[in-house]
């Protein structure tokens, strides 16, 4: 198997949660809302689960709801808003939001609601003025991520939520890519919601928890029976939901721990891209996550790096998407002002608690082995 550097796209399930979670498939299977004893136990292992996000985050468990995905609680939370107010008003985003908030404000706005995307300054960071001078007096939503998933800075969302509770200005902060990695304290941030999802912090996928402050508006996306009291229904995935409860246990225990090898591991890599003429390390003087490190290397597409690292056995992101065969450049990059070409040539390396110094050297090694050789092909063709 290849050397591993795409944690933010997923990580690998932590033994200790499938350890966790296997007795909930077989032995101790149950549906929660059966009164006999295998629902009561099923009941217990998802409400203790709850209380241990709810710990993480500095939370009441009450507040806690699961949900599939972080793409599920971002669509909800935005569809929730736009129904408890009639489809009217305005929705303030961040241009550097996933895709799930930003296509759900655009799905909403269909219906009648309007938006304003606002972009990141050249450091990756939307600033706090730049939210206030959006706002509108009928400002239903904002929505601002604690740390994007491509460059993995961090976003000033205390600043921005703290001025919208004065106006009564409701929050969504997108948390997926920050727990597990940074402190994330929904009390400290004073937002209104913030979602996070297992397979980011080594759960497992397909379970996510939202989190809605009390008194704020929630439907359902999902009707039917009346789990998650009423705001999600279907049967509780028990096993998951157990595992994502132990993921964050484990996160909330050693943060700290997880920090500190992280970001040596990253400053590692960073330290050693010194010398290589070609690399321009993204967003390197603001506070960022601490695994998450975004590079161009001038002159070589970032799409046929990303392809000759996988065959040399290093596993890679690129920010850009890929439409017909032809790499289109990261919009995030673009809206900061970040060159096409720089754009184009931009590789996210995002670091995990299994990767070694042994590994980050010899990924150094093969970027720099790599950027000679695409650098040459790119000459030959042009
Ligand atoms: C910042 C952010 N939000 C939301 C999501 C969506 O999460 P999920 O994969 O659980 O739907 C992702 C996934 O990459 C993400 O990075």
């Amino acid at each position: 198997m290849s050397a591993y550097f795409d944690h933010n796209a997923t990580t690998p399930l932590d033994p200790r949660v499938l350890e966790a979670m296997l007795p909930f498939f077989i032995e101790r299977h149950g549906n929660p809302s059966s009164a006999h004893g295998h629902g009561r136990a099923a009941r217990e292992a998802v409400e203790k689960a709850r209380r241990q996000i709810a710990e993480l985050l500095s939370a009441s468990p009450e507040e806690v709801m699961f949900t599939s995905s972080g793409t599920e609680a971002n669509n909800a939370v935005i569809y929730s808003v736009a129904e408890a107010c009639g489809h009217s008003g305005h929705i303030v985003f961040a241009a550097l939001e996933h895709p799930s908030i930003r296509q759900a404000a655009e799905r909403v706005a269909q219906g009648g609601m309007e938006l304003t995307e606002l972009d990141p300054d050249a450091r990756g960071v939307v600033g706090v003025e730049s939210v206030e001078s959006a706002l509108r007096h009928d400002t239903r939503l904002v929505c601002l991520m604690q740390a994007n998933n491509e460059l993995g800075t961090l976003q000033p969302v205390a600043e921005v939520a703290s001025m919208c509770r004065r106006r009564g200005i409701p929050v969504l902060c997108d948390a997926v890519q920050a727990v597990g990695k940074v402190r994330v304290d929904v009390q400290a941030l004073g937002v209104d919601y913030l979602c996070l999802g297992g397979h980011k912090f080594h759960g497992p996928p397909g379970i996510a928890a939202l989190w809605v402050r009390s008194g704020a508006p929630m439907g359902s996306l999902l009707v039917g029976a009346s789990q998650e009291r009423g705001l999600r229904a279907s049967t509780e995935n028990v096993p998951a939901v157990v595992g994502l409860g132990e993921a964050a246990e484990l996160a909330r225990l050693e943060l700290d721990d997880r920090h500190r090898r992280l970001s040596a591991l990253r400053d590692r890599f960073e330290g050693q891209l010194k010398d290589l003429p070609e690399a321009v390390v993204h967003c390197a003087d603001v506070e960022r996550l601490p695994h998450t490190s975004h590079v161009a290397l001038l002159g070589v597409s970032g799409h046929q790096l990303m392809l000759w690292l996988d065959q040399q056995g290093f596993a890679v992101s690129t920010g850009s998407a890929c439409h017909s065969g032809k790499p289109q450049p990261s919009r995030t990059l673009l809206r900061m002002g970040v060159s096409e070409p720089e754009a184009l040539a931009s590789l996210r390396i995002s670091f995990g608690l299994t990767n070694s110094d042994d590994e980050v050297d010899r990924l150094v090694e093969a970027l720099r082995r790599g950027v000679v050789i695409l650098k040459d092909e790119v000459s030959v063709v042009s």
